[in-house]
């Protein structure tokens, strides 16, 4: 049989509870596990979290399927392409303390078809899948839909960020569509299927070996702001029901390992559970800064963190530079310049950001790791330091973002040899002038 429903829109919220069914009641009503579920579909649980995880932090879901999860051949292993997984080898590849700043992945040429998982290119991470905690940041540049692929990645939860292109993303859970200037985040496990509306496609991956993301507290900001639950959305259940030959991609333990598979995977008629994927349009975020003098950390952009250990202190900050108002007075209004504890990569979605006047471009890439001085390049500078602050100026059209974490990040071998590494980068702030003069205050 080869069937699947339509998709049906989104149910609102950040990890709340949601329960959805594809056919009238499919969903049982008071079991997670009945004897019999309806429709013959059995029932499987998905744990996200540690099965004894406070319960504000428990993540779990319930899936009522056609057939179950373990139903597939022995994986093999495939080549890993361009992804990486080890980021300790650091004395093979040394993290240089410099600036790096890369242009845009090409897009695969039309004569070398790359679907989403063959478009993956690893520019950095820290710690590893094993350990449980870091994350790896990959590029991702397509030409094909998956068509007859599924992927689920066991190591980490995908935080995926569109620069060019929309992503048609088939999942067990049902379906999403998202553009640049949206988000998706498909939980460790998930499986899914990406085909691409527009012929092509490049962004960006956040692969969280860490904590769930979750939404940050808002102390004195209070009870709104930033990030809103209810723009994360969540697809309904929809399900395909087909055999044929398709193929699994797992990553696991950092490698790529593939089972062939007699039937579509993306078969749960229903699901309930708090674990599940969603995605969140940028453009929702509310920013929140200074009506007043001086501008806060950029902590304060803060959409989603994965907490570690440690209070205060994250393994993962997704932050996000949206269109906004300066108003500060006597201020120098771009970003300052700073040197911090943590390590930042940058990436640009769509037009300018404010503190890069040029050579920042969308779709490229920026690494400014612990303690490597950054910030506004000379342009910026200048134009800054003498722009009239007792009047408002607007930030239009830009969606810049920035995986911050507490680790170093390690450029991989890669990445550090690719042609896009731009190798002039310091010399953006090599124009900056020496205006000291002890004689005028
Ligand atoms: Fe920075």
């Amino acid at each position: 049989m080869n069937a699947s429903t339509e998709q049906r829109g989104y149910q609102s919220g950040f990890g709340n509870e949601f329960a959805s069914e594809a056919l009238p009641g499919a969903l049982p009503a008071h079991r997670n596990s009945p004897q019999r579920p309806a429709y013959g579909l059995y029932a499987e649980q998905l744990s996200g979290t540690a099965f004894s995880a406070p319960r504000s932090q428990n993540r779990r879901a319930w899936l009522y399927r056609i057939r179950p999860a373990a139903m597939h051949g022995a994986f093999e292993r495939i080549g890993n392409g361009r992804i990486v997984s080890r980021f300790d080898r650091i004395d093979d590849i040394p993290t240089p303390p410099n600036q790096l700043r890369w242009d845009p992945l090409p897009l695969p040429p039309a004569d070398m078809p790359t679907d989403f998982i063959d478009g993956w290119f690893t520019m950095a991470g820290n710690g590893s899948p094993e350990t449980q905690n870091g994350n790896a940041i990959h590029l991702y540049a397509a030409n094909r839909p998956m068509g007859k692929r599924f992927f689920y990645c066991a190591d980490g939860e995908l935080l995926i960020v569109p620069q060019q292109g929309r992503l048609h993303i088939a999942t067990e859970f049902g379906i999403i569509d998202i553009a640049p200037q949206e988000i998706a985040v498909m939980p460790r496990g998930v499986r899914f299927r990406v085909d691409l509306p527009d012929g092509a496609a490049r962004g960006y991956i956040c692969e969280n070996y860490g904590a769930l993301l979750r939404l940050p507290d808002l102390g004195v900001i209070g009870a709104n702001g930033l990030a809103h639950a209810r723009d994360f959305l969540t697809p309904h259940a929809a399900y395909e029901d087909r055999e044929g030959d398709f193929t699994l991609t797992a990553k696991f333990g950092g490698n790529l390992w593939s089972a062939r598979i007699g039937h579509s995977p993306l078969d749960v008629v229903a699901w309930h559970g708090n674990y599940a994927p969603c995605k969140y349009d940028l453009r929702n975020f509310s920013p929140v800064g200074s009506i007043g003098n001086d501008h806060p950390d950029p902590s304060i952009f803060l959409v989603l963190h994965a907490p570690s250990d440690t209070p205060g202190v994250d393994t993962l900050d997704f932050v996000v530079f949206p269109p906004r108002w300066l108003v500060a007075e006597d201020t120098f209004r771009p970003p300052w310049f700073h040197r911090n504890v943590a390590s930042e990569f940058m990436g640009l979605i769509h037009g300018c950001y404010d503190a890069k006047s040029e050579g920042f471009t969308p779709g490229g890439a920026s690494l400014h790791n612990c303690m490597s001085g950054h910030g506004p390049d000379a342009a910026t500078f200048d134009k800054a330091s003498s722009a009239d602050t007792r009047t408002p100026h607007k930030i239009e059209h830009t969606m810049a973002f920035m995986f911050e974490t507490r680790h170093l990040i390690c450029p991989t071998g890669q990445a550090l040899a690719s042609a896009q590494l731009q190798p002039d980068y310091q010399a953006c702030w090599n124009g900056l002038q020496k205006h000291f003069n002890p004689e005028q205050q």
